[in-house]
């Protein structure tokens, strides 16, 4: 089944409460965390993810575009984080081991994520033992834009190995979403659909999420 996984990053922060309520016909809350070094941008951290976790029941689902994120597994499990997700290139090998033994010992569900430049092949130390690995669509540091459609084909050659390694495993799409692309990523073989400006820009965001559920 598809989940869909709106991006509080599109948000208006001032009224994160009644925009988390907006979207709670989706599966997840996609939550993107960002450290100004890892990309350009700054976002939220650790107190915004333990208010969420206070306010909704929703999965969080924490997207953590920060360097060496083995530093802060630990902070964002005690937030309330369900899953946490690492970029492969914020860190060398050692290091990402060490996050996702980190998940392991807290229990909360392991992520490894993606940049545009980096190949499919670059998950295959990892695809046994994750439970999500994340496509980014676009660069990674800001909502609103263009979908990368030269990531398809990465996207399928994921869901083999995926389908071959580890068929549990969620295969997240995160840039660009919209109806159109949905059902491109989808063909692809993406099974979780990270949406920002698709379902936030929508007059109706509950409308806009079950339009990427049926695209
Ligand atoms: C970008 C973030 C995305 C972003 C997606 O670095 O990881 O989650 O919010 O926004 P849209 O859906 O607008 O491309
Ligand atoms: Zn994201």
């Amino acid at each position: 089944m598809i989940r869909i996984a709106p991006s509080i990053l599109s948000a208006d922060f001032a009224h994160l409460g009644r925009d988390v309520e907006r979207v709670s016909t989706a599966d997840w809350l996609h939550v993107d965390v960002m450290d100004g070094m890892f990309v350009s941008n700054i976002s939220i951290g650790v107190p915004v993810v333990k208010s969420l976790r206070k306010f909704s029941e929703m999965f969080l689902d924490v997207h953590l575009m920060i360097e060496k994120p083995v530093r802060y597994i630990d902070a964002f499990a005690d937030a309330g984080a369900d899953l946490l997700c690492v970029h492969l290139e914020a860190d060398m090998p050692p290091g990402i081991r060490a996050a996702l033994e980190a998940m392991d010992r807290r229990g909360v569900k392991k992520g490894i994520a993606l940049r545009p430049i980096t190949a499919a092949q670059a998950v295959l130390p990892y695809v046994k033992d994750v439970d999500l690995i994340l496509v980014m669509t676009v660069e990674p540091g800001f909502g609103g834009q263009k979908f990368m459609a030269d990531q398809l084909e990465k996207i399928a050659a994921i869901r083999q190995y995926i389908d071959q390694y580890n068929p549990d495993c969620r295969l997240e799409v995160d840039g660009g979403i919209d109806p159109t692309t949905a059902r491109q990523v989808v063909a692809a073989g993406a099974d979780t659909l990270v949406a920002g400006s698709a379902v936030y820009g929508a007059a109706d965001p509950a409308a806009a999420i079950q339009a990427l559920r049926e695209a």
